[in-house]
């Protein structure tokens, strides 16, 4: 154990999560033990933010961002878990327990040097004999040149090529595993997590690997792993690339979807690209981008989801301050294909083209209309107004107002009145959206987090509900015939283990304490719909916990017999002499 767990129950004592928020936000409604503000995570007119001052965990009903107060600094500072444990620690006057802290540092340093030497391993593999298949990828991708400055690598189609040689070296089993180069196997063992894959080794700004995406060489699914996060790994606070585009002279940053699309940018001269991984951009990662530049040039996929998630992008780029323009990419899936097929200098000129994000969104409303026709016509102007009427500056709403107008052959004292019209209406619908997202909560049945998502669903609801019923009556479930090995849902497992441990000693269950031992992720899955969340009530808790086991156990059976079959199967092939594994 890294930090005290004792220590971090006092932080979380003295540091009571309504007081620390409101250094931050407003808290202006109250309703019993719940205060509502503003949420400082997403931008909205009326409060879904709210903060729990019994469970101590705040929660937005609007963007779903939750945790305890470890957590809410972290997210808001922008701080790693000790460096957020510090701070709290800073703000009472408590000073953390030496040795921890090093402990941690330790780990750390430990883990980021297996990381490079992993790292070291794969870029070997991918210029050694047995990496051809690997080396005919990259010339087919067009990307030979980028091999050394991406430090791009091959992961063999073995079980345990890293693990052997990364053991060789000194490391343990369980380092690879607790660095996500490993997955622990069922009888104690442990195989390598990326097999048959391109590697691209995620190195932060100091120049650190701290995590890996991998692309699978064949097409088997998933088409890219991404390491889980670890102890220096966060994704929803890292960009791929940020390393080699933070150097770029170029006085912007190109924000794209994908790996590939990165490597290939910067194989064509776009020094600057960098890619979110594997997920749409986080607050945290444009907190980021703020800092090493003042324009985003986005290059997101030309598909419905890629616009959907440039909007999302902008809503979170422009309150920074960021000029953000938006590249359409035609006759492309994504920018990669694009300057495969039109080459560089056609890209150079998208960009040099591409308007600001105003000017990009009403280019969008335009294109769903024919403007040949009165009807199209007047429908676009609809639209247009509805558009330009968000807008919250004044002149913005003037300049861009005339424009549609001109667009539509109207003259603007026709059309600014209707602006204004749209402006009045909007207000009222808005506060009216707002109020009913505040009122119900997110009910997705799949975890945000990708790699949180869950195999097995009704067996995953199952252990929610289980996990909702210990955590609300701990001296009555605290000890159940039930250990963390029989949940389908890894996290979900962990959760159970680690809750019950504390219940069995007598300690705090805070999701502030809980928090030293799960990611950000985990920790948000369980404020959401473990500690937020009271569904029974109290006399009926024994029935549903009855229930909820009975279903745990049934998946479990289905799962061993699949299992078995599949052991099965497997034994036959390598009878027949197909199961050979050399690379
Ligand atoms: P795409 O499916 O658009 O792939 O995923 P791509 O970047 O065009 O890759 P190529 O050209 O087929 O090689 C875009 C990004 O989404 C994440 C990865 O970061 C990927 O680069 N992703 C995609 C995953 O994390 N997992 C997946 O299974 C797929
Ligand atoms: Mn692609």
């Amino acid at each position: 154990m890294p930090i005290p767990e004792s220590f971090l129950e006092e932080l979380a004592e003295r540091n009571d999560i309504a007081d620390v928020v409101s250094g931050y936000v407003r808290l202006t409604r109250r309703s019993g033990a719940n205060q509502f503000g503003l949420c400082p995570f997403h931008s909205e007119k009326t409060p879904s933010f709210s903060v729990n001052t019994e469970r101590q965990i705040y929660h937005c009903f609007g963007c779903g961002k939750s945790g305890g107060v470890i957590n809410f600094i972290m997210e808001i500072e922008n701080l790693s878990f000790p460096d957020a444990v510090q701070f709290l620690a800073k703000r009472v006057g408590l000073e953390v327990p030496e040795d921890g802290r090093d402990e941690n540092r330790g780990r750390r340093a430990r883990m980021l040097e297996l990381n490079r030497e992993a790292a070291r391993f794969f870029h070997a593999q991918l210029m050694a004999p047995q990496g051809r298949i690997a080396q005919e990828y990259v010339v087919k991708r067009g990307i030979t040149n980028m091999v050394k400055p991406f430090g791009l690598g091959f992961a063999p189609d073995g079980w345990d090529g890293l693990l052997n040689a990364m053991t060789a070296k000194g490391f343990t089993r369980a380092e690879l595993i607790e660095a996500s180069l490993a997955t622990a196997g069922k009888n104690g063992g442990a195989y390598d997590f990326f097999r048959n894959r391109l590697m691209f080794p995620v190195i932060d700004v100091r120049g650190s690997v701290i995590g890996f995406s991998g692309r699978i060489l064949d097409d088997r699914e998933p088409k890219y792993l991404n390491s889980r996060d670890t102890l220096v790994y966060s994704k929803a606070r890292s960009l791929f690339a940020l390393n080699l585009a933070k150097k770029s002279k170029s006085g912007y940053i190109l924000l794209a979807e994908g790996n590939i699309d990165v490597v290939s940018l910067h194989q064509a001269g776009f020094d600057s690209a960098v890619a979110s991984l594997g997920t749409s951009l986080t607050a945290d990662q444009a907190r980021l981008l703020a800092r090493y530049t003042g324009e985003i040039v986005i290059a997101y996929d030309s598909d419905a989801a890629g616009q959907k998630a440039a909007q999302r992008a902008i809503e979170l780029l422009s309150p920074l301050e960021m000029r953000v323009k938006v590249l359409q990419i035609p006759g492309a899936k994504d920018p990669d294909e694009f300057i495969q097929s039109r080459g560089p200098q056609a890209f150079r000129d998208l960009i040099e083209r591409s308007g600001n994000q105003i000017e990009y969104r009403l280019q969008r409303v335009a294109s769903d209309y024919d403007l040949t026709s009165d009807e199209g016509r007047s429908e676009y102007l609809k639209a247009a107004a509805a558009l330009i009427a968000s807008l919250p500056s004044g002149i913005d709403r003037e300049i861009y107002g005339l424009r549609a107008a001109e667009k539509a052959g109207v003259s603007k004292e026709m059309f600014l009145p209707e602006v204004e019209r749209f402006r009045k209406r909007r207000s009222a619908a808005a506060k009216k959206q707002e109020d009913r997202e505040a009122t119900a909560p997110v009910k997705a049945v799949q975890p945000k987090a990708r790699e949180l998502r869950y195999e097995n669903v009704r067996s995953a609801r199952a252990e929610e509900g289980i996990l909702r019923l210990v955590y609300r009556f701990p001296d009555r479930f605290g000890d159940l015939p039930l250990t963390g090995a029989d949940f389908s849902s890894d996290a979900l497992g962990r959760l159970y283990d680690a809750l019950t441990r504390r219940i069995r000693e007598g300690r705090s269950i805070s999701v502030a304490v809980l928090s030293a031992q799960f990611t950000a992720e985990e920790i948000e899955l369980m404020t959401q719909r473990i500690v937020q969340q009271d569904d029974v009530p109290p006399e009926a808790a024994e029935d549903a916990m009855n229930d909820y086991i009975k279903i745990l156990r049934e998946e479990k059976d289905k799962a061993v017999r699949q299992d078995d079959l599949l052991a099965y199967s497997e034994k036959l092939r390598q009878k027949k002499g197909l199961g050979g594994q050399d690379g």
